[in-house]
């Protein structure tokens, strides 16, 4: 059994793929969405695992919380218990302004603005998606005729200063990320997250493989706050690519 998300290998049933949203909220919902019939199986702090059946295969859809550090323990974790494939579903803010919401970012490649990749490998090595992986997320979104965008995200430990976000209490960004978000869109990065660089570092370190799809819920070139009223929307367009990805 391991320490912090409460699965065993017994109860991964020999899946080698799992499915990561952040949020511990969004699992069931994605589970019985690839199937109706999938089955809860641990819930601990931010990791809730669900167990879905596809094409007779067990696929796992595991929340990571937010952020490297938790996601680093639940990719650590799920990897000794032989996942595989890792493919992350979440959130993102555009930072180039022709991207439109709702719309998809599948990241090739992330700048690692986390610490968390920093502790698997050092900063020269490159956190990148796997080739395979990626075009199959490019696959399903293109079936489910979601507008979609492929390329560079810069992945940050912080939701706030990391994305040079002044809607905050101190209305402060530190030195270091004044006129980041300008030098990213001139850089062509088109997004802001904060999980796929410690992903994409610790999948290739270890020799696994990893993907990212993220569904975009606020352009910053437009605006500092995402919009609430896209995330439902949101989260079945993830869904959708997932299960058209699983092949069914
Ligand atoms: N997730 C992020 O990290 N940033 C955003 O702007 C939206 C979702």
């Amino acid at each position: 059994m391991k320490y912090h998300i409460k699965l065993s290998q017994e109860m991964l049933k020999g899946t080698e793929t799992a499915i990561l949203p952040g949020d511990p909220g969004r699992v069931e919902k994605t589970a019985k969405y690839i199937d109706p019939n999938a089955i809860f199986l641990a819930s601990n702090r931010e990791y809730t695992s669900w167990l879905a059946q596809s094409n007779n295969k067990s696929i796992l859809v595991c929340s990571t919380g937010i952020g490297g550090p938790s996601l680093s323990i639940a990719v650590d974790e799920l990897a000794a218990l032989g996942i595989k494939n890792f493919l992350r579903i979440g959130t993102t803010g555009a930072i180039q302004p022709y991207i439109e919401i709702p719309s998809m970012i599948i990241t090739t490649g992330a700048v690692r603005l986390d610490g968390a990749s920093k502790h698997y490998a050092p900063i020269e090595y490159p956190a990148v998606a796997d080739l395979e992986l990626s075009n199959l997320l490019v696959e399903s979104t293109k079936k489910n005729n979601i507008p979609y965008y492929t390329g560079i995200t810069a992945s940050s430990d912080t939701f706030y200063p990391g994305q040079e976000r002044y809607d905050t209490f101190s209305k402060y960004v530190i030195k270091d990320f004044q006129g980041s978000l300008k030098e990213w869109q001139q850089l062509n990065v088109l997004n802001f997250e904060m999980e796929s660089s410690t992903l994409f570092t610790m999948a290739n370190a270890y020799g696994l493989k990893a993907a990212c799809i993220s569904a975009v819920i606020v352009n910053r070139a437009t605006s500092e706050k995402p919009d609430d009223s896209i995330l439902a929307q949101s989260e079945e367009n993830l869904a959708k690519v997932i299960k058209t990805a699983l092949g069914n």
